[in-house]
């Protein structure tokens, strides 16, 4: 049974900073890791919640503190938000505001996504820009332009979004709209706005992510016509309103990824459940190429058998079905430690190879040139104090110490806990050293098993 979900989010985010991991690297993995509901899916699932002005309930939520950011954004738009278990119990039959919280929206960018759902619900939406993160600028121009294509007056004044819906219609009009670039976030925004809007709306170059169609599935799963989700082309006929549903979010690929990665550096053979394989086509892939063997044992399980070495290859990110960039700094950790020469070129941010620096400090052989990392793999790597720079960086150098000589202390936890539900105690299950101490306290035990 998993730890309970976490307290409020402040101060986990205030104890995440000030703890830090001790991983004990060379403990064999075994059994089954346990994936959580999708932290990609579930936000933009929260967000869209807004467009139902019945009861929501969500279930297989994962207990992040980026969900718990999310429930709080809500909350203070008078949407009524109750956690009850892994399942969120909302109802927004009364939005009470327009205008999102400054302070809130600045720590979670996913938090931009109630733009559309607010626009097409009230007519009215103020967002605070969500600002650049550690690995980019992350513009919004996409959805911007999108709103604006369906009718919507968007100026942005001192940081602020304001969007409204000009005349009496108070409905966007369906629109052809064709996106610069495959934006997960700007299809989702769009997807959105456009399931209440007048007419049809039909988004070319749209992104393919699982996420996407999951939240094609839950806007459907509450009445709306969407069509062509998971292909480039989606296609949305606008309804006068949505009703309740009780959906269950896809499991996180990406968290079960980087178990598969964690099973694979280690040498060991654990088996991850629920997943759906098809959503980590490109990271199968590339684990048998360097010399992992993946098996899929059921149609939600999977099984990895670490080999003794790896191969080294070649990786670039690129919108999905490609190689999903959230997994290029997990799978650099497995080629640092690969046989040969390997190229990784990050297509998609253009700032996500800080987590080099830090793994080169555990005696990682690795160059940055711009976009691309040169990597030379060495037959180990040493426990040693680094910090993560972001939540995906921070998987990463979990993974390295699991497979490190020695002791690595982790620090910037609060990148772990933003986007992985108990990761710590899971790896605990399968047999990992990892012990969270706070502040200098004595060693805890991060998560007591309930
Ligand atoms: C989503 O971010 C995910 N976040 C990211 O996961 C993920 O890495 C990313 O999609 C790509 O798969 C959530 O779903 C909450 P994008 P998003 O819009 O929507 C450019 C993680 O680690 N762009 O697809 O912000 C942008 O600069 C996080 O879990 C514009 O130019 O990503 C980037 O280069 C990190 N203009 C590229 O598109 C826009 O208006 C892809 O961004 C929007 C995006």
């Amino acid at each position: 049974m998993a730890p309970s979900s976490r307290s409020s989010n402040s101060a986990s985010s205030a104890e995440s900073s000030n703890a830090v991991l001790h991983i004990q690297g060379g403990a064999r993995l075994s059994g089954q890791a346990h994936v959580s509901g999708a932290k990609n899916s579930a936000l933009v699932l929260l967000a869209g919640a807004l467009l139902c002005p019945q009861d929501c309930r969500l279930r297989n939520v994962p207990s992040l503190l980026d969900i718990d950011r999310m429930m709080e954004i809500l909350a203070t738009l008078g949407v009524k938000v109750e956690r009850d278990g892994t399942a969120l119990v909302m109802n927004a039959s009364h939005i009470s505001q327009s205008k999102a919280p400054y302070e809130l929206v600045s720590q979670l960018r996913a938090s931009f996504f109630i733009i559309g759902p607010l626009l097409a619900r009230l007519g009215i939406a103020r967002v605070p820009l969500p600002g650049g993160c550690a690995i980019g600028a992350r513009p919004v121009d996409l959805h911007v332009r999108g709103l604006q294509a369906m009718g919507a007056n968007v100026q942005i004044d001192r940081g602020v979004v304001h969007a409204y819906i000009p005349g009496v219609r108070k409905r966007l009009q369906g629109a052809r709209i064709y996106l610069d670039c495959p934006s997960v976030g700007a299809t989702e925004t769009l997807m959105m706005a456009a399931t209440l809007a007048e007419g049809e709306t039909i988004l070319e170059n749209a992104a393919q992510e699982p996420e996407v169609v999951d939240l094609a599935n839950f806007c459907r799963a509450m009445g709306a016509k969407i069509r062509g989700a998971g292909t480039n082309t989606i296609v949305i006929s606008g309804v006068p309103s949505l009703h309740t549903t009780d959906y269950a979010v896809i499991p996180d690929r990406i968290e079960a990824g980087t178990f598969l990665i964690a099973g694979a550096i280690t040498h060991s053979d654990i088996t991850v459940s629920p997943v759906v394989p098809e959503h980590l086509t490109a990271v199968i892939a590339k684990l048998r190429t360097v010399g992992a063997t993946v098996l899929v044992e059921a149609p939600n399980r999977l099984r990895v058998i670490g080999a003794d070495r790896y191969r080294a290859t070649d990786l670039k990110t690129l919108p999905y079905p490609g190689f999903p960039t959230d997994m290029q700094a997990q799978f650099m950790s497995l080629l640092a430690l690969s046989e040969g020469n390997s190229i990784v070129i990050e297509n998609i941010f253009e700032n996500r190879l800080r987590h080099v620096a830090e793994l080169s400090r555990m005696g990682a052989d690795i160059r940055v040139e711009g976009n691309t990392a040169i990597i030379c793999g060495v037959p180990k790597l040493s426990g040693a104090p680094v910090v993560a720079t972001d939540l995906r960086a921070s998987a990463a150098l979990v993974l390295a110490g699991l497979a490190a000589e020695g002791t690595t202390t982790l620090q910037g936890l609060q990148h772990l806990d933003r986007g992985y539900d108990n990761l710590e105690w899971k790896l605990k299950q399968l047999g990992a050293d990892l012990r969270r101490i706070h502040g200098d306290a004595e060693p805890v035990l991060t998560y007591a098993p309930v």
